[in-house]
């Protein structure tokens, strides 16, 4: 609550400058489950709900012919469809198809997976003539969030910040912002779930910061995966506008550490396999094959585990019962918490592992942590809880108030803050690269003496593991004609190594220096540098964006000189790569500095320095991106998807609004006082089209396209509408009468009180102003009575004479006289009285019915 009322305050729109108000979006997209939250001008940051309003949506989809289904209902449709139906598509997204991820995600999931013959990731066989990518059936999803989003915006949404958990390499990072593209949306930015919680915990605590750096670790135990943040929040006094300082907060992710393949899907699983091995042991003899080899048992197996570990979590005991679940065989087990512990002390085991590894990556010590915050589904399993509280202390554990939603707002702000849109308070965000980042490079070739050609191979690490994102770097090659190399990750942990996937991730190719050597070859070329900007982008991913080079050319008159001079004066500025016996790979060349410091380096004289920009082409390596070409097919593909889906739900709607009026109007037409406003014609009639229209319904009806559904509530609608009209009419009518007579007797009260109890200077109206208002009450009064009459002789069920909209007109009417005085004050006293009178009658007469 007290989150919300901050963030409401604090996201300001600045209406004035721009144009379109564009809404932002942000996803947290986990192995289980995903959740979408909003911001948009005028309205609080909030979770959006899904269909089914719910402020969490489970990442699965089940797509049956042309038609997808989400969320909870495509799990039910799991046991039935386990092929259909895809489940934690996020483990196997950016990976390739021999990766033992894989395998351990076919170990619990039925689906087919091949290969894409061109990458090597995975795609779904999901019929004899259909596969989908992973990123085909993630973009899908991203665009039923951003379905969702639309919806309650009321608007397009194109821009969206998409949580990654912080060990996301390169692949999988890139494989997350291709869905984003399929999906129709644009990445702001990639921002780590840990993080996103730790900005989340910085808004909600924006006054507890000082100048003194704060630790603190965040815990985030999710299904697939369990992350640690080690992050230090500080503030710092900045120059604002004018002479004025503002106070930012710094947050610094200064370390992390984490466990890809602990989460509570893992606990699931160990459960699953238990009761499926219970399964086979206690109907050994009677089965034709084991439950293993059934992916509906499994599958049902596993749904089921879920429910009894959160059973667990609150009880020391459960049973686990399901009907028919193999070869029509029930199973019934009970279960406690003591043997749920016991089959899963290896998994509790690794529970503090990230903790310590970020706690030892930041050089800190737990005595240097405030608190350790716990967030995810996972920290909620109380043997879990006591391995923490065992690891940090007790006193030292905060369990966040809005743990599930800590990373989409966070998200979500971060959003705002991004779209220059909002005016959010300033959190200045530092987060970092786990893996540290290098620059693999041969020299160019050299003759040497006995007349072979020799290059030397350099490794130069250019991020650090725990180096900032959101960095660019300038490296210089000395280079005479076109070369290439290559960004690789850099030496990784044995036990990183195990789960990490490809490390090469491309080579660029720099091209265009050959000629541009060309050009200056009639007049000598001196030290031709080549300059090539490197960049780890705020999402984490590592490019070449831009390649100068810098030729020194030598004037006539320089050239001149050097022929006066002997051979090795001219050679007297070795070029780096020529002494290669004293380079030292990791400090040597090629040069790496960073591009904010000076590069500006004396200039010999007499010499004029050329710069050419030259093209970078990348070819990727590791896991390939999905192509341009993929990436218009499936779009097309998705699309067309997209459009039926569309086209049914539109039709499911236009027929549900037929069903629903059919089934309203016939309870209506039964009402005492409808019976009074309407003749027996009229309800007869009435009711025979509606019986015939819901016969219709379930007959023709089933086959039967939009249009025509609306055609018939319209034809419907004809018939029931004046006599709704009616009925409307006479609850409204008294109300609206009592109410214009009210106004008409307070208004001449309030037009004796001037002309009676004010003094000459105090007076703000002249005798024919308030003459002249009485003129129109008083004619106001005579439409009112002479309506009157004429209604009371109006039988019900013939259209009123007078209405509580024309009521309402005259009221508007009156008010806008009183608005043309020349001065107002007084009178919108008067009109607001008449309108909270109004609005009070009628609210009243609401509540009575
Ligand atoms: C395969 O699945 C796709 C998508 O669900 C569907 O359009 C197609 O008709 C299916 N093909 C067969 C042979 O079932
Ligand atoms: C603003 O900050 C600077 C240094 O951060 C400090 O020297 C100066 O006194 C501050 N000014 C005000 C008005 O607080
Ligand atoms: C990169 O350059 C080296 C020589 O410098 C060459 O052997 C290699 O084939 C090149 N690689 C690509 C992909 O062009
Ligand atoms: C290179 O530098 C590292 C540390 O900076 C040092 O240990 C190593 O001996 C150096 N190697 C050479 C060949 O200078
Ligand atoms: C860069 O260094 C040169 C020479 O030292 C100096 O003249 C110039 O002002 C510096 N430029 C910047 C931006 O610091
Ligand atoms: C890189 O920076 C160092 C000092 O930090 C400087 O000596 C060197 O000339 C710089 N190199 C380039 C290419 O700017
Ligand atoms: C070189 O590239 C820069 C930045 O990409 C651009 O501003 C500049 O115009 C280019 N110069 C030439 C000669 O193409
Ligand atoms: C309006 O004033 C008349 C006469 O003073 C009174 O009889 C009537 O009850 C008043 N009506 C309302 C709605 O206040
Ligand atoms: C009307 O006049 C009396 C006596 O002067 C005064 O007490 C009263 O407050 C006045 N009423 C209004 C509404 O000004």
């Amino acid at each position: 609550m007290i989150y919300k009322f901050l963030v409401a305050i604090t996201l300001i729109a600045l209406h004035a400058l721009s144009v379109s108000e564009a809404a932002v979006m942000a996803i947290d997209y986990g192995t289980d489950w995903f959740k979408v939250a909003l911001v948009k001008p005028g309205i609080p940051l909030d979770i959006v709900l899904n269909r089914d309003s719910k402020r969490k949506t489970q990442a699965a989809l089940t797509i049956r012919g042309e038609e997808r289904i989400y969320g909870s209902d495509a799990v039910n449709l799991g046991a039935r469809f386990p092929l259909n139906t895809y489940f934690s598509v996020k483990k196997v997204l950016g990976r390739l198809v021999d990766d033992k991820i894989i395998k351990d995600y076919q170990s619990v999931f039925p689906n087919k997976i091949v290969p894409d013959p061109i990458r090597g990731t995975v795609v779904f066989q999901h019929n004899e003539t259909t596969t989908f990518s992973v990123e085909e059936l993630l973009a899908m999803q991203f665009a039923h969030a951003k379905e969702q989003a639309e919806a309650a915006a009321q608007e397009a949404i194109k821009d969206v910040v998409i949580t990654v958990p912080p060990y996301y390499n390169q692949f999988e990072r890139q494989a997350i912002l291709d869905a984003a593209d399929l999906a129709g949306l644009h990445v702001l930015t990639l921002i780590n779930d840990v993080t996103a919680v730790g900005l989340n915990y910085a808004i909600s605590r924006f006054t507890s910061f000082t100048e003194e750096p704060q630790y603190h670790m965040f815990y985030d135990m999710g299904a697939g995966s369990t992350k640690a943040s080690l992050i230090s929040f500080k503030t710092s006094n900045i120059k604002d506008v004018g002479r004025f300082n503002k106070t930012i907060i710094n947050l610094e992710v200064l370390s992390v550490g984490y466990d890809r393949t602990l989460g509570g899907q893992e606990f699931d699983i160990r459960l699953q396999r238990y009761f499926a091995e219970e399964f086979d042991k206690k109907f050994s003899g009677k089965l034709k094959s084991s439950i293993f080899t059934s992916e509906r048992a499994m599958t049902k197996l596993y749904k089921e585990a879920n429910r009894v570990k959160q059973i667990l979590s609150a009880n020391t005991d459960a049973i686990s019962s399901i009907e028919n679940l193999h070869e029509d065989l029930d199973f019934r087990f009970p279960i406690t918490r003591s043997k749920f512990e016991e089959i899963t002390a290896d998994l509790r085991k690794r529970v503090s592992g990230p903790i310590n590894n970020a706690l030892s990556n930041g050089k800190l010590t737990l005595a240097d942590l405030q608190s350790c915050v716990l967030v995810g589904g996972g920290v909620r399993v109380p043997s879990i809880q006591a391995e923490l509280k065992n690891t940090v202390g007790e006193e030292k554990i905060a369990q966040n108030v809005n743990g599930d939603e800590a990373a989409v707002f966070g998200a979500a702000f971060r959003g705002a803050g991004l779209s220059r849109q909002f005016k959010v308070k300033e959190i200045k965000v530092k987060d970092i690269t786990p893996y540290p980042i290098e620059v693999d490079y041969s020299s160019e070739p050299k003759k040497s003496e006995d007349g072979t050609s020799k290059s030397k191979v350099y490794h130069t690490v250019l991020f650090n593991e725990f180096t900032a994102v959101g960095t660019r770097k300038m490296m210089s090659f000395p280079r005479t004609s076109d070369f290439n190399f290559s960004l690789n990750y850099a030496k990784l942990d044995d036990e990183i190594a195990r789960d990490f996937g490809p490390t090469n991730i491309a080579i660029s190719k720099i091209t265009g220096l050959t000629d541009a050597i060309k050009q200056f070859n009639d007049v000598g070329v001196e030290r031709p540098k080549v300059k090539v900007t490197l960049q780890l982008s705020e999402s984490g991913l590592v490019s070449a964006t831009d390649a100068i080079v810098t030729i020194e050319q030598q004037s006539f008159a320089d050239k001149f000189k050097s022929f006066f001079k002997s051979e090795e004066s001219i050679k007297d500025v070795p070029l780096p790569d020529e002494t290669p016996n004293s380079v030292n790979a990791s400090e040597s060349t090629p040069e790496v500095n960073a591009t904010q410091t000076n590069d500006t380096e004396p200039i010999p004289k007499l010499t004029k320095i050329e710069t050419k920009n030259l093209s970078i082409e990348i070819e990727y390596v590791g896991i390939i991106p999905l192509g341009e070409n993929e990436k218009v097919v499936s779009i097309k593909r998705l699309r067309a998807m997209d459009a039926s889906d569309l086209q049914r739900r539109v039709r499911e709607e236009a027929r549900n609004n037929l069903e629903a009026f059919v089934y309203r109007v016939q309870d209506f037409i039964e009402n005492n006082e409808v019976i009074l406003v309407s003749t027996d014609n009229q309800r007869a009639e009435l009711k025979s089209k509606l019986s015939e229209t819901s016969d219709w319904l379930y007959e023709e009806g089933e086959k039967a396209e939009t249009e025509e559904f609306r055609m018939r509530l319209m034809s419907l609608k004809l018939l029931e509408q004046p006599i709704a009209f009616r009925r409307e009419e006479r609850d409204k009518l008294p109300g609206a009468i009592f109410t214009i007579k009210t106004a008409i007797n307070s208004t001449r009260a309030f037009i004796e009180e001037i002309k009676t109890n004010s003094t000459a200077e105090n007076r703000y109206y002249t005798d024919e102003e308030l003459n002249k208002l009485l003129n129109i009450v008083g004619k106001v009064e005579d439409w009112l009575n002479e309506k009157l009459v004429l209604q009371e002789k109006t039988p019900p069920h013939f259209d009123p004479i007078l209405t509580s909209i024309d009521i309402e007109n005259k009221l508007k009417g009156m008010e806008r006289e009183f608005l043309l005085l020349p001065i107002s004050k007084p009178t919108t006293t008067i009109s607001l009285e008449t309108k909270t009178k109004e609005t009070e009658q009628t609210k009243s007469k609401h509540d009575e019915l």
